[in-house]
């Protein structure tokens, strides 16, 4: 991203000024009303081709780490470098650059239910100008990535659970992302249909392209893919490390519990 110097600031104790990729550095989130963080001094970082695996009980602050990333939610505290730009401090035509580069699948992926596939796929590019045929070239492109170019003038009440979560992964990819965020990518799918569609995520790892942060519990995918796993818990990120050494011999009370879960 070309950001005019004037957007960088050049104080020397920003650890992410000089890195490439994402740097998150002392993530803070306090809701009004509530004792404790939400996000409380979170470090991380997702390098170019890296794929990074967040892990925590629920509540423990994974969608509000994803969403602070996107700027969908204003951090109290912290720092978010992208490629060096200070994220956390962009606004108005600079933030749109920047969710620009970002593919976002939400946990609760809403499709648009009145228009087709291709229709929903086309929203993105046409909202950053993209001319009707260039879009719907991205949105075809996209799709035939995830293996859903035939469906795309189907409704999305004419899909399969699967097949919606493949629609809304193809949607983030229109925009051409250099830093996808997943949040939780298949919750609620059957076992089938969670190997359709981490099969995706599987072939994005794998193709280093992008810079990829994962909420999932899917824990074949993290030992398959994951640079590194992170353990979150009431906000904090307790663990961090290799997926194999951390699911095979957590050092924290969550992780071992939760290893223990995701074992059962
Ligand atoms: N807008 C909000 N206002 C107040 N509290 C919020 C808000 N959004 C989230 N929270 C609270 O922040 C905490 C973290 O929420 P978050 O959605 O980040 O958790 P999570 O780890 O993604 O959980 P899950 O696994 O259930 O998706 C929760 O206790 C939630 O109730
Ligand atoms: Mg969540």
């Amino acid at each position: 991203m070309d950001e005019p110097m004037s957007e960088r600031m050049p104080v020397a104790k920003e650890a992410g000024l000089n890195e490439t990729g994402l740097v998150v550095s002392g993530l803070t989130k306090v809701y009004p009303g509530r004792d404790e963080p939400v996000l409380d001094h979170v470090d991380l970082v997702v390098r170019p081709g890296e794929t990074v695996v967040v892990m925590g009980p629920s509540g423990s602050g994974k969608s509000t780490l994803l969403r602070a990333i996107d700027r969908l939610v204003e951090p109290d505290a912290g720092e978010i470098f992208w490629n060096g730009v200070a994220i956390h401090r962009l606004k108005g035509e600079a933030l749109r650059r920047y969710r620009r580069q970002v593919g976002y699948v939400f946990q609760q992926h809403s499709l648009f239910e009145q228009r087709t596939v291709l229709g929903n796929c086309t929203l993105a590019p046409c909202l950053w100008g993209d001319e009707p045929e260039r879009s719907r070239q991205r949105a075809m492109a996209a799709l035939a990535r995830v293996g859903l170019a035939d469906l795309a003038h189907r409704y999305p009440r004419e899909l399969s659970g699967g097949e919606r979560q493949r629609v809304a992964i193809a949607r983030a990819l229109t925009v051409n992302p250099k830093l996808l965020l997943w949040d939780e990518p298949t919750a609620s799918l059957d076992p089938i249909l969670v190997g359709e569609v981490m099969g995706c995520l599987l072939d994005l790892a794998n193709s280093r392209s992008v810079a990829m942060l994962v909420v999932t519990h899917e824990v074949r995918f993290a030992r398959r893919v994951a640079d590194r796993l992170l353990f979150l818990e009431r906000g904090r990120k307790v663990e961090e490390g290799p997926p194999g050494q951390l699911l095979e011999h957590p050092r924290s009370e969550v992780g071992r519990r939760f290893c223990q879960l995701l074992a059962a």
